[in-house]
C-alpha cells in the first residue's frame, strides 16, 4: 500500500513512524516544506513543497499512486486538501474542509456547539462591532479573547495571563476586528488536558488523555509556545482527572461528531483533538482541532498496539467499529528541545547533534538536513519521548536523552516531574473544594 503523509514536523514524524511499524509493510511518501531527516529516512520518496499547495500535493499523490493520505497540520485542511484528494479517488484519513471548520473557524465552532446543545460550551458571543463587544466584556468581567481564524496558536489572549485588565481586553479585542469576527468567552479556571480520538464519521476510538505544557520556561512561566512537552499516565486517565471527567469528555466528542453530520451533511473522518479545561463544573471545551496535537501525537502513537494502517483505512472507509483499537497501558513523557530564545527571539541555522539517547524515542520537528547535518529553523527542534510503567520513569528516560542532545537549545526539565504533577493535582483538589 502506498501511503502519503503531509507535513514535516514532530507530529508527522510520529505518524510516519507509526505507519512504518505496520505489518502491511506500506511504502511511505511525504510532502513537507523542509527536509525533516526523521521522516525522510522512513520514506520511499518525498516532495519538498508547501503543504498548503493543494494542486502540487494532489499531483504528487496521483503520480505516486497513493492510496491513502494522512494530513498532519491544520493549514492544508483549511484550504480543502482532503476534498481535493478525495475528488481524485484517493482515500483520506483526515477531515474535509466543511467539517475541519470546527478548528479553523472558532466563531463557527462556538455557534455550532451552542446551536446543537453540546455540553461543555463556555458562555460566549461572537462580535463584529466594538460597542456590543465592549458591553459583553464588561458583563462577563473575566474573559478570553479569540480571533475566529487560524493564528498558529498566537491569537488567543486571556485575562490574568496576557491581558492585565478589562481595558486591555477591550483594546486587544478591538484590534482583532479588522481581521474578522472576534469570539469573547468566559475565562475558564481549571487544568487543561487533551483527549484525542480516531473518527470514521460515526464511531470514535479514544486515545489516552495527555497534558501539554504551553509555557516556554520552568514552572509554567514565560510566553506561550506551540507546546514544550507533554505526558500521560499509564492507563487513559491523567492523575488530576476522574474516570467521570474522561467519560463526560468522551460524550462531548461523540455528540460533536453526530451534530457535525447533522449540521453539514458531511462525515468527519480523521483524528479529532479535544482540548478541555476541567473545571469545578466538569469538562469545558477550550476548542477542537481537526488533527493530532503536537506534542500529544508523540505520546499516544508510540503506545498504539493496533496496526495504525488498519486504523487509518478504517477511518477512511467508515469501519472503525470492526477493529479493536488498543493502546498499551504505559506512561510517557515527551520533552521538546527548542532553539535558545524560542519563542520570542530564537536562534536559527544552528547545528543539532544527537548523542546516546538510551531507550528514548526521538522525533525531529522543525529542523532541516543539509550535507548530512541537522540544523534548527527557529521553531521547536527535536522531541524525545520516554515510555515506562510510571510517569517518573518515563521522565527520567526523556530527561537523560535530552542531556545528550547538543546545540544552541533549551528545554523544560520540570515536565513530567513529580512535584509539577502534584501541583496539578493540588490545584484541581482546591478547585473541586476537596
Ligand atoms: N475560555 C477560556 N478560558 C481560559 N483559558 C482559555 C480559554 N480559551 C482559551 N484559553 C487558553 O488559551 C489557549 C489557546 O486557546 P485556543 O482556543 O486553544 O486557541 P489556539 O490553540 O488556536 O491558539 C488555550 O490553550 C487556553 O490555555
Ligand atoms: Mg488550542
Amino acid at each position: 500500500m502506498n501511503i502519503l503523509v503531509v507535513g514535516g514536523g514532530g507530529r508527522e514524524h510520529a505518524i510516519v513512524a507509526a505507519i512504518e511499524r505496520s505489518r502491511q509493510d506500506p511504502s511511505i511518501y511525504a510532502v513537507m516544506s523542509k527536509k525533516n531527516p526523521g521522516i525522510a529516512a522512513l520514506c520511499e520518496d518525498f516532495l519538498l513543497e508547501k503543504e498548503t499547495n493543494v494542486e502540487k500535493v494532489v499531483e504528487y499523490a496521483v503520480s505516486k499512486n497513493i492510496e491513502l493520505v494522512v494530513v498532519g497540520p491544520e493549514a492544508p485542511l483549511s484550504v480543502g486538501l482532503a476534498d481535493a484528494l478525495e475528488a481524485e479517488g484517493i482515500s483520506v484519513a483526515s477531515p474535509k474542509q466543511k467539517v475541519a471548520q470546527l478548528e479553523f473557524d472558532k466563531a463557527w465552532a462556538r455557534n455550532f456547539m451552542r446551536k446543537n446543545n453540546i455540553a461543555g460550551c463556555p458562555i460566549f458571543d461572537v462580535f463584529t462591532d466594538k460597542d456590543a463587544m465592549d458591553a459583553f466584556i464588561d458583563e462577563l468581567g473575566n474573559v478570553a479573547i479569540k480571533p475566529a481564524g487560524l493564528t498558529g496558536g498566537k491569537g488567543v489572549k486571556v485575562m490574568g495571563d496576557q491581558l492585565p485588565n478589562l481595558k486591555a481586553a477591550k483594546k486587544y479585542a478591538a484590534s482583532l476586528l479588522d481581521m474578522g469576527s472576534v469570539v469573547v468567552e468566559e475565562n475558564l479556571v481549571g487544568e487543561e488536558f487533551t483527549l484525542q480520538a480516531f473518527v470514521d464519521g460515526k464511531n470514535l476510538a479514544f486515545m489516552p488523555t495527555v497534558q501539554d505544557h504551553k509555557r516556554a520556561f520552568e514552572n509554567d512561566l514565560g510566553p506561550n509556545t506551540g507546546g514544550m512537552g507533554s505526558y500521560n499516565a499509564a492507563g487513559e486517565i491523567l492523575p488530576f482527572l476522574t474516570a467521570e471527567d474522561v467519560e463526560s469528555s468522551k460524550q462531548i466528542m461523540n455528540d460533536t461528531i453526530k451534530a457535525l453530520y447533522k449540521e453539514t451533511g458531511q462525515e468527519y473522518k480523521g483524528t479529532l483533538y479535544g482540548q478541555f479545561m476541567i473545571t469545578k463544573d466538569g469538562p469545558k471545551v477550550i476548542e477542537f482541532n481537526a488533527r493530532f496535537g503536537d506534542p500529544e501525537a508523540m505520546n499516544v502513537l508510540p503506545l498504539l498496539e493496533s496496526d495504525y494502517v488498519d486504523v487509518l483505512a478504517a477511518m477512511a472507509s467508515g469501519t472503525l467499529d470492526k477493529i479493536d483499537v488498543k493502546f498499551s497501558s504505559k506512561a510517557t513523557v515527551c520533552k521538546y528541545a527548542v532553539p535558545a530564545g524560542y519563542p520570542d527571539d530564537p536562534t536559527k541555522d544552528r547545528e543539532v547533534t544527537v548523542g546516546d539517547i538510551g531507550d528514548a524515542i526521538l522525533f525531529y520537528s522543525s529542523v532541516y538536513e543539509k550535507d548530512g547535518k541537522v540544523y534548527t529553523t527557529g521553531s521547536r527542534a527535536v522531541a524525545v519521548v520516554g515510555v515506562a510503567d510510571s510517569i517518573e520513569e518515563a521522565e527520567e528516560i526523556a530527561q537523560n536523552a535530552l542531556e545528550n542532545i547538543s546545540g544552541d537549545l533549551h528545554y523544560r526539565s520540570d515536565i513530567g516531574k513529580s512535584f509539577l504533577i502534584q501541583r496539578r493535582i493540588d490545584h484541581m483538589n482546591k478547585i473541586r473544594g476537596q
